[in-house]
């Protein structure tokens, strides 16, 4: 379990460094996958969220399935153990040549978001004389009220196909043979903490899963994607309400005794398993501002300068220090976004002190960059170098 004495422990290693507390990961999914168990529910860990070969390999240890964003999600789930019968495979802009990877892999399900791919699947499929399984990702226009950045389920978004053109995709699927329909797809944004939204969200599902058993197609399966948020504002609240989440897909969710629900959760699963360490460069005291300058920055993680995301940031050598002064906390990046927060209140700080940015095990490492050529990043897992 992550806590500042067994972080003292890697204080030779080069920093900055994730740290991964593949225990906690562990409880987290177990966690998960017993409230899931208790409705029969089926769950995805969607890998953009972390794709780091230990994080995986332990996720799918769990019995999940895969949703996969990219050809090379698909492959790289498989290769880590996921089954590709539980390979789901989203995303607006899928290649020929990943449509073509993900049909030779026999994944479980496309998830198709316009007319054009439903047509391309159909017809790639064709060329192989296989039956591509598909579930239509509509676009319910629902507000997941988290950062505009992250909500993807509004009819101004790119995501998913728009209610009007469902008939036109039945059509379409009505002559496509070498598509088996399965069903819906849905996923409305990410960071969701307000679960009423989720309760919208099934009222949507049930109209548009009324829609078309009217016009005798058979839904297989109820596929509501991801989104469920974690507490970034306390960090040692570690494991998000798995069961009062699932509760409200069981009171509102219209499902028949054939049909199977599906849900594809990255952040909740992988978030606080996680945390950035690194250490103290310089500390820059003026008249203005006080700045701790890292050496990390927005190249390790991109979170704070791409959706002035909270992320809480620790001094770890100075737990018992009295003292305290306000700082600006940045990295050295030549970008003026490429802060952690400002203002902090945090223990005086010295150079040479080692920091942990948490809550960074969703969206951290996957999205760093190489940018003012950075190096590739270290990874510690529980007491393990790698
Ligand atoms: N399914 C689909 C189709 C998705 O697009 C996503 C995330 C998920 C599932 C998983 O959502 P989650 O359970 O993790 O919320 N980079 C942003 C988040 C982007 C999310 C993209 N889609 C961030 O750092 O907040």
């Amino acid at each position: 379990m992550f806590s500042p004495k067994n972080i003292a422990q890697f204080a030779e290693i080069e920093t900055p460094f994730y740290y991964y507390d593949l225990e906690l990961l562990k409880k987290t999914l177990e966690a998960c996958a017993n409230e899931a168990k208790a409705y029969k529910y089926h769950v995805h860990y969607a890998l953009k969220a972390n794709f780091n070969e230990n994080v995986l390999k332990t996720i799918q240890e769990f019995g999940f399935g895969a949703d996969c964003v990219s050809g090379a999600e698909v492959e790289k789930a498989i290769e880590c153990g996921f089954s590709p019968n539980k390979v789901v495979f989203a995303g607006v802009g899928k290649s020929d040549k990943e449509i073509n990877k993900a049909l030779d892999l026999d994944i479980f399900a496309f998830n198709v978001e316009s007319v054009q791919e439903l047509e391309v699947i159909n017809e790639l499929a064709k060329a192989k004389s296989k039956i591509a399984q598909v579930a239509l990702r509509i676009n319910p226009n629902v507000d997941a009220h988290t950062h505009a950045n992250i909500t993807t389920g509004l009819d101004e978004n790119k995501f998913g196909i728009n209610s009007w053109d469902l008939p036109l995709c039945a059509s379409v699927l009505r002559n496509s043979e070498n598509i088996k329909f399965l069903g819906i797809h849905f996923h409305i944004g990410s960071q969701i903490t307000n679960l009423e939204v989720f309760k919208h969200l099934c009222i949507k599902v049930n109209e548009f899963s009324a829609w078309f058993e009217e016009r005798g197609f058979t839904l297989k399966v109820l596929n509501v994607g991801g989104g469920l948020g974690i507490d970034y504002m306390n960090p040692n609240n570690q494991i998000p309400d798995f069961k009062e989440y699932f509760k409200i897909f069981a009171e509102f969710l219209n499902v028949g005794p054939h049909q199977e629900v599906h849900f594809e959760l990255g952040r909740a699963l992988v978030g606080q398993c996680a945390s950035l360490i690194s250490r103290v460069l310089y500390v820059k005291l003026g008249r203005k501002k006080n700045f701790i300058i890292l050496d990390a920055g927005m190249t390790e993680l991109m979170r704070p300068a791409l959706y002035q995301a909270y992320h809480q940031v620790e001094n770890l050598t100075r737990i018992d220090v009295e003292k305290t002064v306000k700082y600006d906390v940045v990295g050295p990046i030549c970008e003026s976004t490429d802060s952690f927060g400002k203002e902090i209140l945090l223990a005086e700080t010295q150079r040479g002190d080692l920091f942990a940015i948490r809550s960074t095990g969703a969206y951290g490492e996957v999205m760093a960059s190489n940018y003012n050529l950075r190096p590739s990043i270290v990874h510690v897992y529980d007491n393990e170098v790698k």
